[in-house]
């Protein structure tokens, strides 16, 4: 959060006061930091250096044009998981042969549009599909780049909604299954046997579920390379950031059990590297969080402060809708207010307007006092914030702000009533 914090006690995100940007956008608001995007995709991929490696920058995280044209300049490709988000790489000026195509339910229409664009490589889910693949390459008479996504049974040691590399979950295939499907595949001459790839899940703040995972691999993928001659091994993303500062600066007690600092790219690449090294091929990574959360804020005005028996509710008009997180997973995302405050704190449950109990942002969180019109900011929302939003009891989009050094562009405009029924008859 370097470039996002208080400047003479208002909060700034790089050189642009928030309050103005509310005054100029209204609110609720997504605000990135330009800055904060580049110095994270460079410190991994400076990190990594000492391996060829490619950044798939995950566009789920955030997929606002202004934030993957931002990420391309610095040379990063795309993870992408819908027709629907090549295009969206396309019309930031990204390419499709920097692109990997993952996700479960790829249908024919998304697979011939990536095949004719030119995508670097499929990452594919199934032996079935791979047979899908095959048949639409051959109709189009093209070879299929394709990478199998291999669930290595490892359990990542996140939260059960977002951990993918277990035999539970519906991703992949089994470890014991890929050497027999690649030599059947091998045998389809409109399949290009192009890599492989693993993800365990997301938001993992240990480099150990990484490292076991790509131990396990490490065998197979060497075999695989001498057999087919596959060119990269994806290693996926899942890298997990700070969501808690008090975590990082030790304050919290849990971390401090932990007796374990925060996961960096440099003890990410400490664990990982003295087995990549080994392969000698073209690693790929699929950060999402990691380089986009800490790059943006979601701001909010304060609508009402209500009094209870037993708390202070603060009633702002972002809600659930705009920020699907703290609902969706318990998440926590920081609350702070647009002027640094030193007033005693209350305990606080911060909701928004939706008509649904969980609608609400924190619990019985300390805060300092605010009051109506106040604005306040949730923090590390530039991963899976905006993308993840929706129109809930008729709610419009928010505006999004992509900010670098003193100025600030509106890269989305706010959704008006009108845009959000277009598509509607009575
Ligand atoms: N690669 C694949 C195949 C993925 O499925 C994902 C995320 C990524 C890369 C990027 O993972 P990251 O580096 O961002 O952890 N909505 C949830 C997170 C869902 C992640 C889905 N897949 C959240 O808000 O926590």
């Amino acid at each position: 959060m370097h470039h996002i914090q208080y400047q003479k006690n208002e909060l700034m995100v790089e050189g642009v006061a928030v309050a103005d940007l509310v005054k100029r956008h209204g609110s609720p608001l997504y605000i990135y930091s330009a800055q904060t995007l580049i110095d994270h995709y460079q410190s991994l991929s400076q990190s990594m250096s000492p391996v060829d490696h490619r950044i798939h920058y995950a566009v789920k995280a955030n997929s606002n044009l202004a934030v993957l044209k931002t990420l391309a300049k610095q040379g990063s490709q795309f993870d992408i998981v819908s027709a629907g988000e090549l295009t969206r790489v396309l019309r930031a000026g990204g390419k499709a042969e920097h692109c990997t195509f993952a996700g479960v339910g790829k249908t024919d229409a998304e697979i011939e549009f990536a095949l004719k664009e030119g995508i670097y490589s499929f990452i594919v889910e199934s032996e079935s599909e791979l047979s899908r693949i095959d048949l639409i390459a051959k109709k189009l008479k093209v070879q299929a780049p394709v990478a199998l996504r291999v669930n290595p049974n490892v359990d990542a040691g996140t939260h059960a909604k977002i951990t993918t590399g277990t035999y539970d979950n519906k991703f992949g295939v089994n470890y014991e299954f890929v050497r027999g499907i690649y030599e059947r595949a091998a045998r389809k001459p409109n399949l290009w046997l192009r890599g492989i790839h693993i993800h365990i899940g997301s938001q993992i703040t240990k480099a150990k579920p990484f490292q076991e995972a790509v131990r396990k691999m490490l065998p197979l993928v060497q075999e695989l390379k001498d057999q087919f001659h596959i060119e990269f091994f994806d290693i996926g993303g899942g890298i997990g950031v700070v969501y808690d500062p008090a975590l990082e600066s030790g304050k919290a007690s849990w971390w401090k059990k932990q007796k374990k600092p925060p996961l960096t790219p440099q003890l990410y690449a400490d664990k990982l590297l003295p087995h990549l090294k080994k392969l000698k091929m073209t690693i790929l990574l699929e950060p999402g969080r990691f380089l986009s959360a800490n790059a943006g804020i979601l701001v909010a005005q304060v609508i009402d402060v209500k009094e209870a028996l037993s708390k202070r509710f603060v009633i702002v008009d972002a809600a659930m809708n705009d920020l699907a997180r703290p609902s969706m997973y318990e998440a926590y995302h920081e609350i702070i207010p647009f002027k640094k405050s030193r007033a005693q704190l209350v305990s606080t449950d911060v909701v928004g307007p939706v008509c649904e109990s969980g609608d609400t942002f924190c619990k019985n969180r300390p805060l300092p006092p605010v009051q109506q019109g106040d604005l306040v900011a949730l923090m590390s929302a530039g991963a899976y914030g905006f993308t993840m939003a929706g129109n809930y009891n008729t709610r419009p989009m928010p505006a999004e702000i992509l900010v670098k050094g003193t100025k600030a562009r509106c890269v989305r405009k706010r959704q008006s009533l009108d845009d959000l029924l277009e598509l509607e008859t009575a």
